[in-house]
């Protein structure tokens, strides 16, 4: 009897610890929930580890986010071609913007990588 208290705790532990947890925090514990982990290429799971998270921290300190989802941030570039993109320029200090990543910088080198893997 004992046995079969044993085995069914340990299905329910088991069936418990098959969910993915994808509520992921970045470095200074920011939720960034807002942003989708369900990938349909490589470049939007590129955006969403690297890019998405960085955007949603610092864009909205000084104004609302203009880029809260992968499909708005989308708009604001042309794929491949991060000096011809709005949110590169605007973010690295260009298009009568703040500096806002330094080109060059991580975070900068980021959003252009992303730019770049999109077609
Ligand atoms: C230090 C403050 C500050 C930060 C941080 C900041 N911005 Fe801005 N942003 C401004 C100011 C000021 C304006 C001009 C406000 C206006 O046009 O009404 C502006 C305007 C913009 C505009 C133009 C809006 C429009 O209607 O044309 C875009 C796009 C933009 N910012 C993108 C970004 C992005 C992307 C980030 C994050 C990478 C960012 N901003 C972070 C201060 C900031």
């Amino acid at each position: 009897m004992k046995v079969a208290y044993l085995l069914a705790f340990l299905v329910v532990v088991l069936l418990s610890s098959c969910g993915k947890d994808v509520a992921q925090k970045d470095a200074s514990g920011l939720s960034v929930e807002s942003y989708s982990y369900i990938t349909n290429s490589e470049a939007e799971d590129f955006f969403n580890k690297n890019v998405g998270p960085n955007i949603n921290k610092f864009c909205k300190l000084c104004h609302a986010n203009p880029a809260p989802t992968y499909t708005d941030a989308k708009k604001m570039i042309v794929a491949g071609k991060p000096q011809e993109s709005k949110l590169y320029l605007k973010a690295t200090g260009q298009d009568n913007h703040k500096v806002v990543w330094a080109a060059g910088t991580e975070k900068a080198e980021n959003l252009r990588k992303w730019i770049e893997m999109e077609q």
